[in-house]
């Protein structure tokens, strides 16, 4: 179900800039009208600049006029497959809580899940919500 994505999340990984940590991360998000859209992490010399591939995905999808989100699949060189982190947790839920999420490393090995799993009352109490 989510082969396509994860080819397209692979490929944009081996682009990663990622001298600090010497971890790569690929991302692919796939819109509600069909359109796939890609991140690579890109690390900063600050650290604390540094963007994960999920939300560089976000921003391309975003600039190019996409809002609606059905799946992301990520991938990575780790030991268990690698979640999006807090941070991009949060990014992703602005576009909706019901997004697919496929995890995979470069084993193989698969965890998919849902955001609303992976991050519960997204929006409760932000802007007195
Ligand atoms: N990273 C991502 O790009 N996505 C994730 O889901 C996990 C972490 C990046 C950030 C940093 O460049 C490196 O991986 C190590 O944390």
């Amino acid at each position: 179900m989510f082969e396509h994505l994860i080819q397209h999340a692979r490929e944009t990984r081996e682009h990663a800039y990622a001298p600090y940590s010497g971890f790569a991360v690929g991302a692919a998000l796939l819109t509600k009208s069909g359109r796939i859209f890609c991140g690579c992490n890109v690390e900063n010399l600050s650290f604390g600049l540094t963007i994960c591939a999920e939300r560089n995905a976000v921003a391309a999808a975003i600039a190019a006029g996409e809002r609606e989100f059905t799946a992301i699949a990520v991938v990575a060189d780790s030991k268990t497959p690698v979640t999006p982190c807090g941070a991009c947790r949060q990014v992703l839920a602005e576009f909706g809580e019901n997004l697919d999420i496929c995890s995979v490393n470069l084993a193989g090995e698969r965890f998919v899940s849902k955001l609303s799993v992976l991050l519960p009352r997204a929006r409760e109490g932000i802007l007195g919500t």
